[in-house]
């Protein structure tokens, strides 16, 4: 989603000046065009040439360069700008734009510029709580800025709290929220994720092949377009993604039972976990001993949480997941219907590209009508992003959530 994106990096004059490095690269790779802007002190961290090298592009340093050098750099740099992002930023430059000083180009620009920008303070801890720092970057944060958290740990001070520069990937996540539009501002979303497992003893259980990749993506991608997201997860071993909340379980039935107490606080529900529809009658206490005999497990149907939603859905989108080996329609189609959703995904395990563990899927959304769409192979946030452009059409003929 950065492809041709036009990023302006401010750098600032702290020790993680250097790994705003790895950040153009990563910029870079991802297909944005990146130009960058350093500070004196900036410059004593890591040098300019390491920075043009890495972006591909002349580095703007000094307001005071012969105008056929940098075509007034500060009014062009913020027009060239989809977004800015200042990583790292030092206490200097989020008092200096707080307080609208302008005494160096990055300072100036920052001033003569409206488009969304993206702040990452870096900075040793006690700096950072300083309260006239947090009074700077709250007033940031009110005038429209958006200021990552700081990470915590070991900080180049020989200290450790909370200053650190958080790590690149989430800066690049952050950077592609900014620039993502948000048309599900708003929105609540519950999205549940991953496998459940069903225990036999206290170290056997019966799970599938879910990582969770597909839920994670509706969230990251949902996210990224606003929402405010309630992620229900079965064990994943994945980044948790941006969400409000975020409830861990096991069990399809400590699965069932915490959609069932944050469904009604949802507009869409959106079940991805691959709910296991079996578990054992009992649980063993202790280990299940190896005998000469062969063993057999009882097992009893778990609750079919999306069914249970179905029927008690008011106005709320329901979407649902089929996976399946055979007649993968016309068995989606059935349990749409059964089920009472407004929306299914199917997914085709026999499909390359498609299913459990992969970073990809290849999709069909079908709807109430039976009206089919069907995509080709893509990435699971791309098929993310497709699953929620379907969400928003059904969105926009509802209205008044209804409980
Ligand atoms: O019938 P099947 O399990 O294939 O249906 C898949 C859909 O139903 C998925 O959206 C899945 O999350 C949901 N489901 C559920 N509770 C179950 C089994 C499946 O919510 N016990």
């Amino acid at each position: 989603m950065l492809t041709n994106k036009k990023i302006v990096l401010g750098i600032t004059g702290g020790i993680a000046a250097y790994k705003a490095a790895e950040l153009i690269r990563t910029l870079v790779k991802e297909g944005a065009l990146v130009k960058v802007m350093m500070t004196k002190s900036a410059m004593e961290f890591i040098t300019p040439l390491t920075m043009q090298t890495l972006s591909r592009n002349q580095v703007y340093t000094d307001m005071f360069v012969p105008a056929d050098q940098y075509d007034m750099a500060h009014i062009s740099l913020a027009e060239f700008a989809d977004a800015f992002v200042i990583a790292p930023a030092t206490a200097n430059i989020i008092g200096k734009i707080a307080s609208g000083i302008g005494d160096d180009l990055l300072s100036t620009t920052m001033m003569a510029q409206s488009k969304p920008t993206l702040i990452c303070p870096a900075m040793n801890d006690k700096m950072l709580s300083n309260p006239i720092v947090q009074e700077n970057i709250n007033k940031l944060k009110k005038t429209g800025y958006v200021i990552m958290d700081s990470a915590e740990g070991e900080l180049a001070c020989k200290t450790a709290g909370k200053g650190r520069l958080p790590d690149i990937a989430d800066i690049i996540e952050e950077i592609k929220t900014l620039l993502t539009p948000k048309d599900f501002k708003g929105a609540r979303i519950l999205i549940t994720a991953g496998p459940t497992e069903e225990p036999l003893d206290p170290v056997r259980f019966i799970t599938n092949l879910s990582s969770g990749k597909m839920g994670y993506a509706l969230a990251v991608a949902a996210h990224r377009r606003g929402a405010n997201i309630t992620l229900i997860s079965g064990p994943a071993n994945l980044p948790l993604p941006a969400a409000e909340k975020i409830i861990k379980v096991r069990t399809a039935k400590e699965m069932h039972k915490a959609v069932m107490t944050h469904y009604r606080n949802a507009d869409i529900i959106i079940k991805a976990a691959a709910v296991a529809d079996y578990c054992p009658k009992t649980l063993a206490k202790e280990k299940i001993k190896k005998d000469k005999k062969a063993l057999s497990l009882e097992l009893e149907i778990n609750p079919d949480i999306i069914a249970d939603i179905g029927k008690n859905k008011g106005n709320r989108v329901l979407v649902g997941f089929a996976m399946e080996t055979q007649n993968l329609l016309a068995n989606a189609r059935d349990k749409l219907k059964k089920k009472n959703m407004d929306l299914i995904v199917a997914n085709n395990l026999q499909e390359e590209g498609a299913g459990f563990r992969t970073d990809t899927n290849v999709i069909t959304i079908i709807d109430r009508t039976g009206e089919c769409e069907s995509f080709g192979k893509m990435t699971k946030i791309e098929a993310a992003g497709a699953i929620l452009d379907r969400v928003k059409k059904i969105m926009s003929k509802k209205s008044n959530i209804k409980n």
